[in-house]
């Protein structure tokens, strides 16, 4: 089987993007699949946080691999021992995008960049580790890496505020958040709710997916996967339901 690539997008900040993704992979990982995830967020890297990694002096992502100061393996990191009941050839593997020190290497990097360089990573990961499926998290907006992932995905899921009341509203609030080009990726658009815990958005079909406010998350910070910590949380129901449609779209 090919490796699938998953892109995770947000038009604005703080939707939840990287907590959905450090989610989904580990909870795709447990479905047997061999999981790679990337941090592509270069300015705002956080995707290592709700695994508790270090960012101190020395570590090794995204960045480094980049400028060819490292090879890939050094930066990627195993966190296969992070699940559980663990089976034969399981893998959830994370190359991160930790903060690059130098505020201008970080500029050149998101400036200057060959975009080609970063397909050409991406690809290296999925032949080196056999992957299945590759789950990348993204800046919000639309940057230059973001371009990558969406050029790549097979799926697209998109975090929005906007929530819709019939299909025909669905439809037209769609076709605004996705970027169409011939060969666009499978849409999957997810209504976040954390800034209004409140608030209920009425489930458009079976499209869409709603990602309630988790107070559990909300408290606690960035560090730490709900979905291993709090099985019963609504947020991580919302999760496993993407994690089904993900793995319906991927296998
Ligand atoms: N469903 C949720 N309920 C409550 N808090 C959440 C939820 N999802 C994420 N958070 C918290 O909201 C903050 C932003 O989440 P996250 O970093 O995942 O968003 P993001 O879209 O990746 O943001 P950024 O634009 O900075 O990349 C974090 O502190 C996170 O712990
Ligand atoms: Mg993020």
């Amino acid at each position: 089987m090919d490796a699938s690539v998953v892109l995770v997008h947000s038009w604005a900040g703080g939707r939840g993007c990287t907590q959905l993704t450090a989610n989904l992979g580990w909870l795709l990982a447990q479905r047997g699949l061999r999981v790679g995830m990337v941090d592509l967020a270069f300015g705002s890297a956080a995707l290592h946080l709700p695994y508790s990694l270090e960012c101190g002096a020395g570590v090794v992502g995204l960045a480094t691999v980049l400028l060819g100061d490292r090879e890939l393996a050094e930066a990627v990191v195993d966190l296969t021992s992070r699940l559980p009941g663990r089976g034969h050839g399981d893998l959830l593997t994370l190359l991160p995008g930790y903060l690059v020190r130098d505020k201008e290497v970080e500029f050149a990097l998101a400036q200057e960049l060959d975009l080609g360089l970063v397909t050409d990573v991406i690809d290296r990961m999925i032949g080196q580790y056999a992957l299945d499926v590759v789950v990348l998290d993204t800046q919000s907006g639309l940057n230059a890496m973001a371009m990558v992932g969406l050029l790549m995905a097979d799926v697209h899921v998109e975090l929005s505020a906007v929530g819709c009341r019939s299909e025909a509203e669905c439809d037209s609030v769609f076709s605004f958040l996705r970027v169409e080009f011939e060969g666009a990726p499978e849409f999957v658009p997810v209504v976040s709710h954390l800034d209004s815990p409140g608030g209920v958005v009425l489930p458009p079909g079976d499209r869409s997916l709603s990602l309630p406010h988790s107070p559990a998350l909300a408290e606690r910070g960035p560090g730490g996967l709900v979905a291993s910590s709090h099985p019963r949380d609504p947020l991580t129901r919302a999760y496993l339901q993407l994690a089904d449609v993900v793995t319906d779209l991927v296998t």
